[in-house]
């Protein structure tokens, strides 16, 4: 059984897919510890306790420095013995010392086919704006596994989405959260827990 905790920051989408692939059994042997935020209102958290999931904030607001806010983090993640962490819309910068203690064992989906539309300042709606900015006919979600560095580990997973007229960031951000995050996020997880990925 694949022990997961994921960490969340916003609406909980990707958690969702999560959480209703394992109960329709698109992924298997695989069961959530916890759900952890640094965001006390993540309605992420609201879909956990209604899933009877334990649910966890912490908050970087709780702790004096940044360093003290790693360590509580790390502890917190650490409580619930995962053998993978799953960063499913996490704003957060991981601490070195996390990724370090779960090496190859973190991975985060991106909403844009890496290396087009991500580092520093590429979350959320920036990614989109920054596509149509572009002018892109194509864009994507990455599964990627999280390394020291911004959206630079070794890509798991990609599914491509057509860009359309008329889009505008938000819109484009649905489809792509539709057709290709909460698709290729629990496929990685039922594939890591079958022995498939990061063997
Ligand atoms: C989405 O844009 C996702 O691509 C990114 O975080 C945003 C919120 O995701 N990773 P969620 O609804 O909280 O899963």
């Amino acid at each position: 059984m694949l022990n997961i905790c994921v960490c969340v920051s916003g609406g909980g989408t990707n958690l969702q897919a999560i959480i209703d692939g394992i109960a329709k059994g698109t992924i298997t042997n695989t069961k959530i510890a916890a759900v952890i935020s640094n965001n006390k209102g993540a309605y992420a958290l609201e879909r956990a306790k209604q899933n009877g999931i334990p649910a966890v904030c912490v908050s970087p607001k709780d702790y004096e420095s940044r360093d003290i806010f790693n360590d509580a983090l790390l502890d917190t993640v650490k409580s619930f013995q995962p053998d993978l962490v799953v960063l499913a819309g996490f704003l957060v910068n991981v601490p070195g010392k996390m990724v370090q203690e779960y090496k190859n064992r973190i991975i985060n989906i991106h909403p844009s086919l890496i290396p087009s539309f991500c580092g520093v300042g590429y979350y959320g709606l920036k990614v989109h704006e920054a596509a149509l900015a572009r002018g892109v006919k194509v864009t994507g979600a990455t599964v990627h596994v999280v390394d020291d560095g911004t959206d630079t580990g070794p890509i798991l997973l990609q599914k491509a989405v057509c860009v359309q007229e008329g889009d505008t960031p938000k819109v484009l951000q649905q489809r792509v959260m539709e057709e290709a995050e909460w698709k290729i996020l629990p496929m990685a997880i039922d594939m890591i827990a079958n022995g498939k990925l990061l063997k």
